[in-house]
């Protein structure tokens, strides 16, 4: 386990994603009754971006640091307002500190909400406990997350949210993120489910989006409107070098999330583009052949 998340924390994936996570628990938070918040992926939970790992690669310079740099059409400004919200609360003055997934959670979950972080890596998963350890709404533990993930579910709240996050360290990850989440989702598929993925291998992406949808689909658990596929990236897909695109799965998102969506991947694509070829993609994991990896 090598990967370290210090070292892309709040690039232009950690941008949407969280923006995206921050949207769906502010939703979450419009009825009174509790949610509960599981990360099967957590990381140390935030991110200092003046440490030695953030000043080696610093990816944040092109993603959060543009991202509050530029300027703001008002729908744009709309969906990344609970994001923006928190790193301002972190950062009194020059940007240095980021939130991970769930230091986000963490401030936007209320006394009577719950969350539930597990993480395999055993400095970090120590890291994540020494955070939360007084904050008797968080419980942390050092899992593996793929495994802990249907005992987890569904949970005694029966309203919340799901993040699965993997590192992408491993050939076979999708394989393994895919098996997770099918044995999974059918427990609990009123919930709501984030599901990360690089665009890096574009066949193996495409297909567990096709996969999941379908599979979905054919097993009555979800219906095409409850899910949504946003993509971003900031430069050609085949470019090589670092990670050029990346993006999430939603099963069952806010309904107001796909019009935020809309708003916020092409100003994304746009103002953190780093060079030719930056796009972006919304749709429903469309799962007729015409959809192809050819179109992005
Ligand atoms: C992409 S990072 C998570 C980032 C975090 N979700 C965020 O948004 O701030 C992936 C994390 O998964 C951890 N990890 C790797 N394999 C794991 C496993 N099988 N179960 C739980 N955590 C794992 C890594 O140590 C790493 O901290």
């Amino acid at each position: 386990m090598n990967y370290r998340h210090a070292f892309h924390a709040g690039n232009f994936a950690d941008v949407l994603k969280h923006a995206v996570l921050a949207q769906c628990l502010r939703h979450l938070k419009k009825k009174d009754k509790p949610f509960r918040y599981i990360d099967t992926h957590a990381g140390i939970g935030a991110y200092d971006l003046t440490s030695g790992e953030a000043e080696r690669s610093p990816e944040w310079r092109n993603g959060i640091a543009k991202v509050i740099a530029a300027d703001k059409p008002p729908a744009v400004a709309d969906a990344l307002a609970p994001l923006l919200d928190i790193v301002g609360a972190m950062n009194a003055g020059a940007l240095s500190r980021y939130p991970g997934s769930p230091e986000i959670a963490a401030r936007m979950a209320r006394e009577l909400d719950r969350i539930q972080l597990c993480e395999w890596h055993e400095a970090d998963a120590k890291s994540l406990d020494k955070r939360y350890v007084r904050d008797a709404r968080v419980k942390v533990e050092r899992r593996d997350g793929y495994k802990a993930l249907p005992a987890l579910v569904p949970p005694r709240e029966k309203r919340g949210l799901v993040l699965v996050d993997p590192p992408f360290e491993h050939r076979d990850e999708m394989a393994h993120m895919a098996e997770a989440v099918r044995s999974a989702l059918p427990k609990w598929p009123t919930g709501t489910w984030i599901i990360w993925r690089p665009l890096k291998d574009l066949w193996a992406s495409e297909r567990f989006d096709v996969g999941l949808a379908e599979w979905l689909f054919e097993e009555e658990l979800a219906t095409p409107e409850k899910l949504l596929r946003a993509d971003l990236w900031v430069r050609d897909l085949e470019s090589e070098g670092k990670l050029a695109g990346a993006g999430i799965v939603i099963v069952n998102p806010p309904f107001t999330l796909e019009a935020q969506l809309l708003a916020l991947l092409p100003w994304l694509s746009e103002t953190l583009a780093q060079g030719e070829g930056a796009g972006w993609r919304l749709d429903g994991c469309a799962t007729d052949d015409s959809l192809s990896v050819e179109e992005f």
